[in-house]
């Protein structure tokens, strides 16, 4: 079967590999159908991810039929759709234990620290498979992973009815938390650097866009919140400029939600945090919203609606990464067909 593979830095290639086999009784074999492109796939491409050793087969945007279950499986049938999980975890360690799996000392990322699904056959533990209703397009489904990195960011800072949140960054993942804060019932103020983006996270549901660079955030954020501030900032820019900008846009007893792999400073002083009783949180992939993006993804309430911008066929993977990395104007999120 085929798999794609970053051999080495800036070198993609489809390989060829044994296709796998129900090892584990709790093993499920799926058929590989789509395969999102993310900007960590990007990174791992260019050898510039430093959790990722190479080569490596990329791919943690995933859907797929199910072809073979184990003895063990019971949740699962043959014929099923389903999405992955893409975290492994120990179990024990203190974060495990606090049911943060999503940061176990030992986390082992799909298609980061192990070999991903990019590849048209795969095999996953049953607990790392949720399943969709079949009536649902693959171009649907296959968000599921980056829906969840929406859902954490917006768990992690307690979004409730009627707050208001500043997203800082209209990319995909900035539409991802968009999506999931408005379906909590929050206003939402958008920025980013570019109208297309803007006029997108218009469509989905963003109450107020601001385009940085032109315009002033801090302005901007007084004015919509009387002065108030915002109760939850979510930085999906993630530079240190934005991190720094969302210490005085935030409401006090408000919460920061930071998602960003900078390893750049910022600079910031004490008593924004202090004064306003601010939270600063960090949200790293997801903990136990697969289920919650699941069953809004089958109540028809979480829709790509133009997310996917583009689809490519497996053999043309390599035109699929130049044509992301080339286009970022015109790519939202684009997606890998198996057939
Ligand atoms: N923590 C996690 O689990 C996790 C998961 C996925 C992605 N991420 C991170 O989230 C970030 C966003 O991901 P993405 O795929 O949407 O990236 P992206 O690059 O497509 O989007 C970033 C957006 O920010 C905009 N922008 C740049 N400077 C800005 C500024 N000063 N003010 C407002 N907007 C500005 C850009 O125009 C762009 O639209 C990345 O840093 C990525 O590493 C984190
Ligand atoms: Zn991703
Ligand atoms: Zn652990």
């Amino acid at each position: 079967m085929k798999a794609v593979q970053v051999r080495k830095a800036n070198e993609l290639v489809i390989q060829e590999i044994e296709k796998p086999g129900i090892s584990n009784p709790t093993d499920v074999l799926f058929k590989v159908k789509r395969v999102g492109i993310c900007g960590s796939d990007m990174h791992i491409y260019h050898g510039t991810n430093p959790l990722a050793t190479l080569p490596r087969i990329v791919g943690h945007e995933v859907a797929g039929e199910v072809v073979e279950i184990g003895q063990e499986v019971t949740g699962i049938k043959v014929g099923d759709h389903v999405v992955i999980e893409p975290i492994r975890y120990c179990g024990d360690c203190y974060a495990c234990r606090k049911g943060r799996q999503n940061v176990c000392e030992k986390l082992s990322v799909f298609g980061v620290h192990e070999d991903g699904g990019m590849r048209e056959w795969c095999v996953l533990p049953e607990k790392q498979l949720h399943v969709v209703d079949a009536d649902l397009a693959w171009e649907e489904i296959v968000l599921a992973e980056p829906y969840t990195i929406g859902a954490q960011a917006v768990w992690r800072g307690e979004v409730e009815k009627g707050d208001t949140v500043l997203i800082q960054g209209a990319g995909p993942i900035g539409i991802c938390i968009l999506k999931m804060a408005k379906l909590q019932g929050a206003s939402v103020m958008i920025t980013d650097l570019s109208e297309e983006r803007l006029a997108f996270a218009k469509e989905n549901g963003a109450d107020v866009t601001v385009l940085a660079g032109s315009e002033n955030v801090r302005h901007r954020v007084e004015e919509w919140t009387n002065g108030e501030g915002a109760n939850v900032v979510i930085d999906a820019v993630c530079l240190p400029m934005t991190f720094e900008l969302s210490f005085d846009v935030v409401s006090t007893a408000g919460r920061i939600v930071v998602l960003g792999f900078d390893e750049r400073t910022a600079a910031i002083s004490q008593l924004p945090i202090t004064k306003k009783e601010v939270s600063v949180k960090g949200s790293r992939l997801q903990t136990n919203q697969f289920p919650k993006v699941v069953s809004l993804l089958n109540d028809g309430k979480l829709r790509q609606e133009g997310l996917v911008t583009h689809t490519f066929s497996l053999d043309d993977v390599q035109e699929a990464f130049n044509f992301v990395e080339s286009h970022p104007e015109q790519v939202r999120k684009a997606i890998i067909i198996f057939n």
